[in-house]
């Protein structure tokens, strides 16, 4: 039987209560940091050398699909009620609504030095402490909104743009496509500044904090967002019937691209499974 993933703006108290305990319970495991670790080792860029499969390629969808599976098989070896949550930004777009509430993930961070200071992820509730990360600060940080340059969430049409694109990713596959509905969603554009940041990117500005760089599953809002990502993939292939994952076949010895992305049927790495394979999990879990 699938399980199902819900809308976090419409979690019971008793669900909240289990979701948060379950976090907590992987974090002091020490299965918490390794996922940091697995993203950071994931996060070089196009500008690098070598393979990407998690960012700014097509393998985005996919590689985040396997790895929020990963974190949510380690939540249910906890409590094997819960499920990863989704938050619905273009619905819930405030500093004080769902998912940032003090009985889900807490809210905005202090002005001072971005502090997170309510809610169970607080350093100071003694369960939170960033061990794997890019400064050397060990609280987890927000600035939610942006304070100082204000930034919006995507709005619906923002997220419709990317979705009624048919086509799922265009050569060469990278930061720099125009078209494709991976990069529409995944968000790097060519503008400068906030217009720049479209869907999956732009929330990652406007959280701020910790979610602005490598070490972004410090944290827990990353995966509320992915999941939420994760249903755009999902809505995309119930919208354009049979359009598949792209490339369906490696890009050759003279591609600029050879070597560097996944294509279908090749392995996703640091896993042992490829695109073809989870680009269905319906016997796995659903969105409701
Ligand atoms: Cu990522
Ligand atoms: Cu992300």
């Amino acid at each position: 039987m699938a399980y199902v993933r819900r809308d976090a703006g419409t979690l019971t108290r008793t669900e909240k209560r289990r979701f948060v305990k379950a976090v907590l319970e992987v974090k002091r495991r020490g299965e918490y940091d390794e996922l940091v670790r697995t993203h950071l080792t994931y996060f070089p860029s196009d500008g690098e050398r070598g393979l990407r499969s998690a960012h700014m390629a097509p393998s985005f969808l996919p590689w985040h699909r396997r790895f929020l599976l990963e974190f949510e098989r380690a939540l249910r070896r906890a409590d094997s009620s819960v499920t990863v949550p989704y938050w619905d930004w273009t619905r819930d777009r405030t500093k004080t609504s769902a998912p940032w509430t003090a009985d889900l993930l807490g809210g905005n961070g202090r002005p001072s030095d971005r502090q997170v200071t309510t809610g169970p992820f607080a350093h100071r509730e003694g369960h939170w402490t960033i061990k794997v990360g890019v400064t050397d600060e060990d609280f987890l940080t927000r600035d939610l909104g942006r304070a100082r340059d204000p930034l919006d969430l995507p709005t619906k049409s923002e997220l419709e743009w990317a979705l009624k694109d048919p086509v799922y990713d265009v050569a060469p596959w990278d930061s720099t496509v125009t078209r494709g509905f991976r990069n529409k969603l995944e968000g790097w554009g060519t503008g400068r500044g906030s217009a720049s940041w479209y869907n999956h990117n732009r929330v990652h500005r406007w959280v701020g904090g910790d979610m602005l760089g490598g070490a972004s599953v410090n944290d827990p809002v990353f995966w509320l967002h992915h999941a939420f990502v994760d249903l755009q993939w999902y809505r995309w292939q119930r919208r354009h019937r049979g359009a598949r994952y792209l490339p369906a076949t490696p890009p050759g010895p003279a591609d600029r691209q050879h070597g560097r992305v996944v294509a279908r049927h090749q392995k996703l790495p640091p896993w042992d499974v490829t695109p073809d394979a989870l680009e269905d999990v319906g016997r796995i879990y659903r969105y409701a």
